[in-house]
């Protein structure tokens, strides 16, 4: 097959958002797909994860990895299917995973995130972008069992509970024998984390006082906090830590829209206070966890402990308009993008 033949749909980004991002910061382009060299592979798109970070790599802020600068294509991780190769560990029907971006087709050189084969391992495709991706599972595994190191009969509270991360972190809580509070944005969100998947409670930070309803969940303090929105949450979950309790800086969701830096934690002095042990961490620097952490994973699923959703938005044209999703109460799980059977 002759690459040039392929088009290509790719979203380029055009300028960068301030605030929420939407379809005005993107162009659709149909361009040739390039010629794969000696060592390439050449993907063609399947599902394309959403995350937040996405948000982080369309801005300039300082962060892990360069930004995507306007006139690339759009940065998103994947799964898809060879469809050529040149690497002679890959051939045509191979199922793979990597940064395959926000178009139908892709060319890629095999590395760690760039593009790697899918375990070979009983679980539907989209699961690979989920309970068993650094999307979703292996950083929940990585951030709970590396970084907050939980004891049976803690209290852990989880923000964006029913999220990606925060739905599997809250899981792997209870595995591990704590006590799991939730915190998320509507009544469906916090029915899905207590009822479905076992959390112990959940608060809705969009209609609740989360202080006091914190105070009434957690009577026995906070030991372990999976954060991942910052700002008002943060502070607030601060406040009721334990002495010796343990932060999991995952995410900050709630300012990656933000125009300015915000001022705080305002409780930052309880750190000193309650001897806080406060831990940002990025998934991709744990490289060497996520053979442990997917067959863990993939373990607790065939058992039934682990259970997760998904939200998939059809088509590549839709993936500017699935983004916001992410910062408004609109959906449970995973967000994906399906681009092809
Ligand atoms: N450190 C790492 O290596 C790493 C890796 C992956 C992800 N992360 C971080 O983990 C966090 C969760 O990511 P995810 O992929 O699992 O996303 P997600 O939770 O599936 O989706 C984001 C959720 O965040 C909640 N949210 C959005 N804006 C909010 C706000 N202003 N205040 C409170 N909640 C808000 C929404 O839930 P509600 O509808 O319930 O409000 C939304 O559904 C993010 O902060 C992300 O950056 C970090």
């Amino acid at each position: 097959m002759s690459t040039t033949t392929l088009s290509n749909r790719q979203y380029i980004l055009k300028s960068r958002p301030e605030g929420l991002p939407d379809r005005s910061h993107f162009e659709l382009r149909e361009a040739p797909v390039r010629e794969p060299g000696d060592g390439d592979v050449l993907v063609r798109t399947r599902y394309l994860s959403v995350d937040p970070t996405n948000r982080v790599w369309m801005s300039d802020m300082k962060q892990y990895m360069p930004p995507v600068f306007p006139g690339e294509v759009m940065r998103a991780l994947g799964v898809g299917v060879v469809e050529r190769s040149l690497h002679p560990d890959y051939r045509a029907g191979d199922l793979v995973s990597g940064l395959l971006g926000w178009q139908d087709y892709s060319v890629a050189r095999p590395g760690d995130i760039a593009l790697a084969p899918l375990p070979r391992l009983d679980a539907p495709l989209s699961a690979f972008l989920c309970p068993l991706h650094v999307s979703g599972g292996i950083t929940a595994y990585v951030g709970l069992f590396d970084i907050a190191q939980p004891r049976a009969g803690e209290t852990m509270v989880v923000s964006a509970a029913a999220g990606s991360v925060g739905s599997l972190a809250g899981q792997m809580g209870k595995i591990a024998g704590c006590r799991v509070v939730g915190i998320a944005g509507s009544d469906a969100g916090c029915r899905y984390v207590t009822e479905e998947l076992g959390f112990d409670a959940c608060i809705n930070y969009r209609t609740e006082d989360v202080a006091e309803a914190l105070g009434r969940a957690c009577p026995d303090g906070i030991d372990i906090d999976f954060e991942n929105v910052g700002g008002d949450i943060l502070d607030t979950v601060l406040d009721k830590m334990n002495l010796n309790g343990r932060v999991t800086l995952c995410g900050l969701i709630s300012t990656y829209n933000d125009k300015q830096p915000r001022p705080g934690p305002t409780r930052f002095p309880l750190i000193l206070m309650q001897r806080l042990r406060v831990q940002g961490f990025v998934v991709l620097d744990h490289h060497a966890r996520f053979a442990e952490a997917v067959e863990k994973i993939h373990g607790w699923m065939k058992a039934g402990k682990i259970t997760w959703r998904e939200h998939v938005v059809e088509g590549l044209e839709n993936a500017p308009d699935a983004l916001p999703m992410l910062f408004k109460p609109n959906k449970l799980g995973k967000l994906l993008v399906k681009v092809s059977e």
